[in-house]
């Protein structure tokens, strides 16, 4: 399909309101052309930049990217040092498009084990951006659902909460993504089935999309591809499809 005619057809129907993406491949993709995995990585950064541009003109009001796991930690010290100079550059060369685009810079995860290369614009780009209202882009940096979990449990005894005030909400409240709209699509590249420690909360309800598509080779097409996706799926949130229908 022409790619006007798949953006057409993707503005005919409601767009899930938040989507993550777990952005795999990049390594496989540098080994088969003989490049080292950093310049996997590289290309998986502009394939950052388009999909962001594309998500917030199709007019998405959210999206998060796994961009490094609590686990990556343990790759070896050239790669983390790798992604982090990747991760700094992209900061610095994004803060005027980020800005002029109207979109909000949040970020998820361990913060505090960033480099501060990355963490200082991180923190500038977010103060500044806070006020924008167009987009959230959330980057989940150092992050772990199982991490975030523990923390939004720690909170809960910090809080002294009494156990019949524990619920959903309460739970949501201490989660890193508070504030953010419902996650309702997650996309994975690369052909990989699993979910890999990914917003393990949020995704209880999400649709989530597969593709065999590498990260670096991920655009704008590919992007509307799941969103369509996303649309032809019937969300039951456990009703039968006879109630949602006359819903
Ligand atoms: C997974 O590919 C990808 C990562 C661990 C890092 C993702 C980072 C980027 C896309 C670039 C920097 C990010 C931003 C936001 C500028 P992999 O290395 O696990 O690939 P493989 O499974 O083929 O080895």
């Amino acid at each position: 399909m022409e790619l006007d005619q798949l953006k057409a057809q993707v503005h005919e129907r409601p767009l899930p309101r938040h989507v993550g993406i777990i952005m795999d491949g990049n390594g496989r993709w540098a080994l088969d052309r003989g490049l080292v995995r950093l310049e996997g990585h590289r290309r998986g950064s502009d394939s950052v930049r388009e999909v962001t541009r594309a998500a917030r003109r199709i007019g998405l009001e959210a999206i998060t990217l796994y961009a490094f796991s609590a686990q990556n930690w343990q790759r070896p010290p050239s790669e983390v040092e790798g992604l982090m100079d990747l991760l700094r550059d992209y900061l610095v060369r994004e803060r005027a498009e980020i800005m002029d685009n109207g979109i909000r810079l949040h970020a998820i995860g361990d913060l505090d084990r960033l480099p501060a290369r990355v963490r200082d614009p991180l923190e500038a780009i977010r103060a500044e951006s806070a006020g924008n209202s167009k987009m959230i882009l959330t980057l989940a940096l150092s992050y772990g659902g199982r991490e975030e979990i523990i923390a939004m449990v720690k909170k809960v005894a910090e809080d002294r909460l009494a156990p019949e005030d524990v619920d959903a909400a309460a739970i949501e409240a201490r989660l890193w993504t508070h504030g953010l709209p419902p996650l309702e699509l997650v996309v994975r590249t690369s052909g990989e089935v699993r979910v890999s420690n990914f917003l393990l909360w949020q995704l209880a309800y999400a649709e989530i999309h597969l593709t065999e598509t590498l990260w670096p080779d991920f655009g704008e097409r590919d992007l509307l591809l799941a969103l369509a996706d996303f649309q032809r799926r019937e969300r039951r949130f456990g009703h039968t499809s006879a109630q949602i229908r006359k819903a």
